[in-house]
């Protein structure tokens, strides 16, 4: 990773920060996007303290106009990244009708709008380098339809869509594609999104919870190794693959063990 550049977007807390420590000690330089400037500031200092390279800028990402300036200044001041991690989210699990207008369109601003804008804003001067790795994440909700998380969820399947259009787009140019895929993460995630927590369904509490930093070292690998998609722990792979052979079969454990509209307490 020497040399290399990685921007990382929702850098200023949980998957993402871990991911960015991850990369600097690896010796890439950091790029660290995220609209909380004392948490990027906080990550900055623990990066640099341990010898890392870092640079924060503040962006709302999911605001087109924002995430430009914040890559024009990062082509000026650090260069052209060699690995992008689509990164930044968050969402609240509710069903339909408990999901207003304004909180669907911003759970499809960030993941998918998010890494859209970023991804465009980088990736001509990539294509004409001719080198470069796109990571994004999404979750297992991105490939399973559970109850009540539709607009999560939905933003997720749209994560897992843009990786894979994105790698069809980008065959030949030299630019890799990438999608991470982690079940549960003990990040801030379920602290910034109430309620979401206790609509995982219970049949996944056989899987074990990951840190952010168990991800933030997958994803590194997957940088490191330069291609290939990568779902963890293990089980979260194996379920995925079982949902392809046997939807109506994983459905019915995810709505079995999950949120039940019947039984809400009126
Ligand atoms: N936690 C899990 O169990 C889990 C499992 C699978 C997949 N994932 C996915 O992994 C991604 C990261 O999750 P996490 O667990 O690290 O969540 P987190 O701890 O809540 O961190 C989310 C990051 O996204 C950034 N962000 C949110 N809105 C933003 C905006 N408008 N503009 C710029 N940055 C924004 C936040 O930074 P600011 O608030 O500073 O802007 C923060 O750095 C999410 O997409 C999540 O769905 C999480």
């Amino acid at each position: 990773m020497q040399n290399k550049i990685a921007v990382i977007t929702g850098a200023s807390g949980g998957i993402g920060a871990a991911t960015a420590k991850a990369f600097a000690q690896k010796g890439a330089t950091v790029v660290l996007l995220a609209r909380r400037g004392i948490e990027l500031e906080a990550v900055k200092e623990s990066i640099e303290k341990q010898g890392g390279k870092a640079f924060y800028y503040l962006a709302d990402l999911s605001k087109p106009a924002e995430v430009q300036q914040a890559a024009e200044k990062i082509k000026a001041s650090v260069g052209i990244p060699d690995i992008i991690v689509n990164n930044a989210g968050l969402g609240r699990w509710l069903a339909i009708d408990e999901t207003s207008e304004a909180e669907a369109v911003e759970m499809m601003s960030l993941p998918y709008f998010a890494a859209f804008y970023t991804t465009r804003n980088f990736i001509s001067e990539m294509i004409a380098r001719g080198s470069g790795h796109i990571i994004n994440i999404t979750s297992p909700v991105g490939f399973i339809p559970i109850p009540g998380a539709l607009a999560y969820g939905t933003a997720r399947w749209a994560m897992a869509g843009f990786s894979k259009f994105l790698k069809a787009d980008l065959r030949g140019t030299g630019i890799r594609v990438s999608l991470v895929v982690p079940g549960k993460v003990s990040s801030t995630y379920f602290g910034h999104n109430p309620g979401s927590e206790e609509r995982i369904p219970a049949i996944s509490n056989i899987f074990r919870t990951l840190t952010p930093e168990d991800v933030a070292r997958r994803i590194v690998q997957v940088a490191m190794r330069g291609r290939g998609d990568s779902y963890l722990p293990l089980p979260i792979g194996l379920t995925v693959f079982t949902h392809r052979l046997f939807p109506g079969l994983i459905e019915w454990m995810m709505r079995a063990t999950g949120w039940n509209r019947a039984k809400q307490p009126t």
